[in-house]
This record gives C-alpha cells, sequence and structure tokens, in this order.
C-alpha cells in the first residue's frame, strides 16, 4: 500500500482532477462466490431470467466490474502471497471475471470485453525472486505472470509493472524507499 500510493501520489499531482475509485480488497464487502452466485452467472450467461436474491447478487458483481470497466488507468498493489496472490485479490478476481462482463468467449476464443488504456502494478515479496538465488522466479513466482495475464485477458492495453523484493530482509527499508522512487517514476512515465 505504500508503495502504491506512493504511485497514486504522483498520479494526483499529474491529473488533479482525475477520480479515484479506491477498491480495498480488505475492506470492500466482497460477496463469497457461493451457490447463489454461480446459479446467477450461468442463467446470465444464458439468458434465462434471475429470481430475486439471484438478481440481487449479480448487481453486486455487475457493480464491482463496473469499477473496473469504468477505469482510464488502473493501479494495483499486488503482495506476494505463499508465491501467488491474495485470496482477497483472488475473490475479487473470481467475482468479477465473468464472460460478456470483462471478457468474451465464443467457445473456443478468448476476447476482452474491457477496453482500459492502461494499467500499472506494484509487486510486492518478502524475498528475493532472482533466477541466480535459492528461490528463481521461473520456479517459485505465481504471482506476476498470473496479474499480467489477467489484465491483459480483459483488455487493459497497456500493462506496466515493477517489482520489490526483499521486503522480508534486513534492508527491507532500503528497498522499499527503492521502490517508491520507482513507484514514482512509473507513475510520471506517459
Ligand atoms: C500470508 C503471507 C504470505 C506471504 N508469502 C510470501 C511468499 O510466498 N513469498 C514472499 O516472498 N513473501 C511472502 N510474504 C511476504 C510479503 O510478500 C511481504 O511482506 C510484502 O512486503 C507484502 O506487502 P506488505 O508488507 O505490505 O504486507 C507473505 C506475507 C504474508 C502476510
Amino acid at each position: 500500500m505504500t508503495i502504491a500510493s506512493a504511485l497514486i501520489g504522483t498520479l494526483r499531482e499529474k491529473h488533479p482532477d482525475a477520480d479515484l475509485d479506491t477498491l480495498d480488497v480488505w475492506r470492500e464487502d466482497l460477496p463469497e462466490f457461493d451457490q447463489r452466485i454461480i446459479e446467477a452467472k450461468y442463467k446470465w450467461v444464458a439468458g434465462d431470467e434471475l429470481d430475486e436474491a439471484e438478481a440481487a447478487a449479480w448487481s453486486q458483481i455487475e457493480s464491482l466490474a463496473e469499477r473496473i470497466r469504468e477505469a482510464d488507468r488502473i493501479v494495483l498493489g499486488v503482495p506476494m502471497w505463499n508465491w501467488s496472490i491474495p485470496y482477497k485479490l483472488k475473490q475479487l478476481i473470481d467475482l468479477v471475471a465473468q464472460r460478456n462482463l470483462l471478457f468474451t468467449y465464443d467457445g473456443v476464443h478468448f476476447g476482452p470485453a474491457v477496453d482500459v488504456a492502461r494499467a500499472d502494478v506494484v509487486f510486492v515479496r518478502g524475498q528475493y525472486y532472482g533466477e541466480d538465488g535459492p528461490t528463481p522466479g521461473s520456479m517459485f513466482d505465481h504471482q506476476v505472470a498470473f496479474v499480467k495475464f489477467f489484465l491483459r485477458t480483459i483488455g487493459v492495453r497497456d500493462v506496466r509493472s515493477l517489482i520489490v523484493d526483499r521486503t522480508w530482509d534486513p534492508a527491507a527499508d532500503e528497498a522499499i524507499a527503492d521502490g517508491i522512487e520507482r513507484a514514482r517514476g512509473l507513475g510520471a512515465a506517459d
């Protein structure tokens, strides 16, 4: 949050009139992806009528997806949790990544249903994932590729990112200060 906030701070300086919509996955009331939502999902895709409970659940999904669809630019702060992304972010993705809401699928091909110009993603990890270290990214990193893939697949045209490693190290302060600096640079870059 510290590093993503630095990036957002730079964007606010550059675009003081821009609307900022903060979606904090820990504070947002994200519904459980339960039977009701599964029923609503398949009925909605098939064009069938939803009952009252399903319609209410589905409208919650639509309003979350709308916040992504309406964005000109998305900023994401993503910590690594157990080599991947935190479950709350995955819950958000599972809720909103619906056929015909964020992507299309014709039975063979996937396509985007969103047109967002850009996303800036801050990936933060406690350890070091260089190929020369004990936890090489090619084996241990299931965070970066998935998030980039997801954003590109739904239709974010330009996905940029920065990685901050070693926040578990004694030298974490340096890694974080350097990350803040790079985040400001990414936020300022056209
Ligand atoms: C539940 C949990 C799981 C974590 N798993 C990993 C991991 O697999 N690899 C890693 O390098 N760091 C891991 N970390 C460390 C975080 O990625 C690190 O603390 C990073 O700075 C997260 O951002 P934060 O400090 O704002 O929470 C984990 C942290 C938590 C809380």
